[in-house]
């Protein structure tokens, strides 16, 4: 059988279970709900991948010497400083991508551009000496682990299935070198809204110690490293009533880079700016998605520099990711000096811009680009 037909014969498999899992849909908040299938697929240094296989969710095994293991998380976010010229490409064997999948109100199931995710994939695979599989394998198995798991995509309106890929050096090293061998792996999880605030504007402490990226290091693939690195400063900016960290450049400590798991975007004067990609920036899909809805609603848009002024001066700020969604920030404290926006943070241009990418992604409007799957 294709794969094709694979996953045809496994969602008339699914279609027996009772159509939707027995969770209670109104309380899902963005935390794992342990769901029926993952998906693995393995391949040595130098290889290629070839079809991976679906099985029930749990643990996996693991060397103690597993590439992930031993040099996935090394590095603190007071480390990256030191980090400017190099070359960490083996010290984050460790890549991940996020999607998600609504169910409409006919009963199907969409994804929102996988095919960008499996690109930005091999992108980051290709920086961290890592095999990734094709695009073509990376659609066929996000469809195969979805439909495995299709009892578990949320009702219309009640959140969206999160699907987690992630490829990591599952082969055994000890000296710091790519790993023998590599896994990927597909796992998935029913998601509600990102943070505690649920759709209401988040505030947003302006991090001026840490950093989460460098010129030269890994800031612009999706490295497990990335996350690790922000979790400090984000730790203490909770413990301090504020939502998430939004960090600075390290070099010149001015310029806006990204907040811990999305971007930023400011608008002024109706144009909406968010920070340039130049390496040290996750090239974020929905930020990309929301460049170009932006300018299809006549917003002048523009990528660049943006120093922390403009932040602080902005009409409205906003952040995007697959998590977050568009989320609308109510507030910013730089240096102790807390910046408030317009009607509580509900500004009209994210409401705007909130609205017609949740359509697309929902498919509750045509999706003229083409953007679903
Ligand atoms: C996503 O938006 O999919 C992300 O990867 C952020 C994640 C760290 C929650």
């Amino acid at each position: 059988l294709s794969s094709n037909a694979r996953c045809e014969v496994r969602a008339s498999t699914f279609q027996g279970i009772s159509d939707l899992a027995d969770i209670n849909w109104d309380n899902i908040g963005f935390g794992l709900v342990p769901t029926d299938y993952m998906y693995i697929a393995k391949c040595a240094k130098g290889g290629t991948f070839i079809e991976g296989e679906l099985k029930p969710f749990g643990p996996i095994q693991l060397s103690p010497s597993a590439g992930i293991l031993n040099y996935g998380q090394v590095f603190g976010t007071q480390h990256i400083l030191f980090l400017h010229q190099l070359d960490v490409n083996s010290l984050f064997q460790g890549i991940f991508e996020g999607l998600k999948a609504y169910r409409k109100e006919d009963g199907s199931i969409l994804l929102f551009r996988p095919e960008q995710n499996a690109l930005r994939m091999s992108i980051g695979a290709e920086r961290m000496c890592m095999p990734s599989p094709s695009v073509k394998q990376f659609l066929e198995a996000v469809k195969q682990t979805v439909l495995a798991n299709k009892r578990w995509v949320p009702p219309p309106g009640k959140g969206s299935l999160y699907i987690r890929p992630l490829l990591m050096g599952s082969g055994s090293v000890l000296g710091v070198a790519p790993a023998p061998e590599y896994t990927f792996l597909i796992f998935v999880s029913p998601v509600g809204n990102y943070f505690k605030e649920g759709l209401a504007p988040i505030n947003l402490f302006v991090e001026t110690e840490f950093h989460r990226a460098t010129p030269g290091g890994i800031g612009g693939v999706k490295s497990i490293g990335n996350y690790s690195a922000v979790l400090k400063a984000q730790s203490m900016a909770k413990a301090n009533g504020y939502s998430d960290v939004l960090y600075l450049d390290s070099i010149y400590k001015k310029y806006l880079e990204e907040a811990s798991s999305c971007n930023v975007f400011i608008a002024k004067d109706k144009k909406v700016t968010t920070p340039a990609i130049k390496g040290t920036i996750l090239p974020g899909i929905t930020r990309k998605s929301i460049i170009e809805v932006a300018g299809t609603q006549g917003f002048e848009v523009e990528e660049r520099l943006i120093p922390i002024e403009e932040l602080l001066n902005a009409d409205e700020v906003f952040c995007t990711g697959t998590a977050v969604v568009v989320s609308p920030v109510q507030s910013v404290t730089y240096h102790g000096k807390r910046v408030e926006y317009g009607n509580k943070g509900v500004g009209i241009i994210s409401q705007l811009l909130y609205s017609e990418l949740t359509r697309l992604q929902m498919g509750l409007t045509e999706d003229k680009l083409g953007w679903t799957v």
